[in-house]
């Protein structure tokens, strides 16, 4: 089953608060109830947020009197601003339905979710030709991941663990390890499910081992997903990233950011303008609904941190690859002749 899809004239989406316990479906038929799901990470991942926001205006279009819809979409675009998948998917298809109305809209939000299947299995192919290229006669892999950059974070395939997954089918994955990803536990309830799901060999582990495993030799490459790269190519991903880079880039273990074209933002110059989404204490205070911390403690809950582009050896997305290793970023290294402009 996809992640995110269209059917019947509404949005079908796993509901990923409920795994790794049960795979709920979630059928959206309002842009609130849309708006709630990003919010809670029902749907999550920045390229699933991409098809959530272009089929939102789908809905809004479909249901709602101009203006209203108009007012809903603004919502929608601001429920997460991390990641910019979503608010590039709202203006995709929000332009397209101020072209041609509510049917262009929907046209461009499956164009959407099917780029991102394509895309998907562009950037695992990729990926696993970079590796083999960084770690000649490696025949097997020992990796290293944290969040949940799989088909839940996609719509069919994943990104980063897309890669994971392509290794595994070709019998190269020697194991996965998995940061559980606090406090959310994105790592440990859905990438372990995925990984499951797949029959691929991995271990979990608490954030705070990632970097004594990383230096002590136990892992090939780490990679990740991306929710915004930078013109420069700093990189927003989930919060915990930065300290697998600086950890990788001690041992000299490769760091590779996976993650679709839509994912470049050439409007942000550089990692500082990223803004990070705050998500409130309550989240680090309890665990799993019980209360860790006594009552008035103050939190910080950044989500997301933002890793500089000196620490990542590559980012691959559907249709380059980035070697900023060798002084290439995003902004300046041309797209393909037919992507170009
Ligand atoms: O808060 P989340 O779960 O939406 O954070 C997701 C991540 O940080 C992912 O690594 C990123 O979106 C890439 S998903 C392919």
């Amino acid at each position: 089953m996809r992640t995110i899809d269209w059917i019947s004239g509404h949005i079908r989406l796993i509901d990923q608060t409920a795994l790794p316990a049960t795979v709920t479906v979630l059928d959206i038929h309002a842009v609130e109830e849309l708006v709630d799901a990003i919010k809670r990470l029902a749907v999550r991942g920045a390229p699933a947020l991409g098809v959530a926001g272009a089929m939102g205006v789908a809905l809004a279009v479909r249901n709602l009197p101009a203006e209203r819809a108009r007012e809903t979409i603004a919502t929608l675009r601001a429920a997460r601003p991390t990641a910019v998948n979503l608010a590039l998917g709202v203006d995709v298809a929000l332009a397209a339905f101020e072209r041609g109305g509510a049917d262009a809209a929907l046209d461009a939000a499956l164009r959407v979710r099917d780029d991102d299947i394509a895309a998907c299995r562009a950037m695992a192919r990729r990926g696993t030709d970079l590796l083999d290229r960084l770690l000649p006669g490696r025949s097997r892999l020992r990796v290293l991941t944290i969040c949940n950059t799989g088909a839940l974070a996609s719509v069919e395939h994943g990104t980063a663990l897309g890669v994971i997954e392509k290794l595994h089918s070709d019998d190269r994955l020697d194991r996965a390890v998995v940061c559980e990803t606090r406090p959310l536990l994105q790592g440990a309830r859905l990438t372990a499910w995925e990984l499951r799901q797949m029959g691929a060999p991995y271990d979990l582990i608490v954030d705070s081992a990632a970097p004594i495993t990383i230096i002590r030799g136990g892992i090939d490459a780490v990679l990740v997903g991306a929710d915004r790269i930078a013109a420069n190519g700093d990189t927003a991903n989930k919060i915990g990233t930065l300290g697998l880079a600086l950890a990788a880039a001690r041992a000299s273990v490769p760091f590779l950011v996976v993650a679709p074209e839509t994912t470049v933002d050439l409007r942000t110059p550089s990692g500082e303008a990223i803004e990070i989404e705050d998500r409130g204490g309550a989240e680090v205070c309890t665990f799993h609904g019980v209360q860790t911390a006594p009552d008035g403690t103050t939190a910080r809950n950044p989500a997301f941190d933002v890793t500089p582009a000196d620490l990542i050896t590559a980012i691959v997305t559907d249709q380059r690859t980035i070697d900023l290793s060798d002084n290439e970023t995003p902004a300046h290294r041309p797209l393909p002749a037919q992507h170009a402009g």
